[in-house]
């Protein structure tokens, strides 16, 4: 009650207080409030006080796509460890909630973070316990669809949401920088398969890495004897193919991308193991051939 006499005296002029006849005691009340607490007087934060000690999310309400139920403290901190999240990282949370992800994401990891929830009272729950943990600087929370939103600068995208909502965003995560990290609560991403899980007691979270498109044809050059021609064969992160060179074609093993890197390894006509490792950028690979009597910097651009 004293709050919104506050809130609404704050928001009036003192020349209407005074012409509106406030009791001297009132204004002295007044004038101390705003001396010793001046967020009261602060629109957003009076708004953010009252509205969100006005309203309390409940467990399992019904949301836009999918109903509110909270991702558990120690569930988040597992996440944002295993997608290795720093201060660098822009953690984006789609359907954010009371903003838990966001909030930890920005207090112990220092990241920027975004949580981006449709329920616009939630969003401003979310928004209030951002202020009351200090990380209000670092956590913005967009009102929003995240089916509407851009969250394309994120360098970290989680979600607890539903596997045919995980599916209808799957070809924007695929379409993000190679490295984003993707984290689900619960849900996976059909056949695209996890490249890490997490546990904490009953609850499970899987992450991905996205990775850089390798697929088709590839002119390797820097071997000895020339160029050599490179052929994958991608799904997802799962790569197959073959390296061609000097009329002879071999089939590569335990080839993968994650994020911008790719690995193989090959028998070498002499039967030693040859492993590749370099990074795509677009249609370009660099990286660096070795064995055993081999250590050859390559480099391989997209016919
Ligand atoms: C299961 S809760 C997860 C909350 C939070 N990410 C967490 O892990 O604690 C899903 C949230 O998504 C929100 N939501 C549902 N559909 C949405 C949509 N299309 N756009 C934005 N938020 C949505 C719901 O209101 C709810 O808060």
């Amino acid at each position: 009650m004293k709050l919104h006499l506050l809130r609404s005296a704050a928001a009036e002029p003192l020349w209407a207080l005074l012409l509106k006849g406030y009791s001297r005691r009132r204004f002295f009340l007044f004038i101390l409030a705003v001396a010793l607490f001046p967020a009261l007087t602060h629109p957003g934060l009076a708004l953010a006080s009252d509205s969100g000690k006005a309203y309390t999310p409940q467990r399992g309400q019904i949301g836009k796509d999918v109903m509110w139920i909270p991702t558990p403290q120690g569930l988040v901190d597992k996440m944002l460890d295993v997608a290795k999240v720093t201060s660098r990282d822009r953690v984006f949370d789609l359907g954010a909630g009371d903003g838990i992800i966001a909030i930890t994401a920005a207090g112990r990891y220092g990241a920027q973070s975004v949580g981006i929830e449709y329920n616009p009272q939630l969003a401003e729950f979310a928004r209030r316990k951002a202020l009351e943990a200090g990380v209000a600087d670092k956590v913005r929370i967009i009102t929003g669809d995240i089916f509407k939103e851009d969250f394309s600068s994120a360098t970290v995208v989680t979600l607890y949401l539903y596997p045919d909502l995980n599916m209808r965003l799957r070809p924007t995560l695929l379409a993000m920088k190679p490295g984003t990290r993707v984290v689900s609560h619960a849900f996976t991403m059909g056949e695209w398969e996890p490249d890490d899980t997490v546990v904490h007691e009953s609850a499970r979270a899987y992450l991905w890495v996205v990775p850089a498109s390798v697929d088709g044809e590839w002119t390797i050059s820097g071997l000895e004897g020339g160029q050599a021609r490179l052929y994958l064969q991608q799904t997802f992160q799962q790569v197959g193919g073959t390296l061609t060179r000097n009329g002879l074609t071999q089939p590569l093993v335990g080839a993968r991308v994650r994020g911008d890197e790719l690995s193989f390894k090959l028998i070498s006509p002499q039967r030693e193991v040859v492993e590749f490792t370099g990074k795509v950028s677009g249609s370009q690979i660099r990286g660096t051939l070795s064995g055993a009597n081999l250590n050859t910097e390559v480099e391989g651009r997209r016919r």
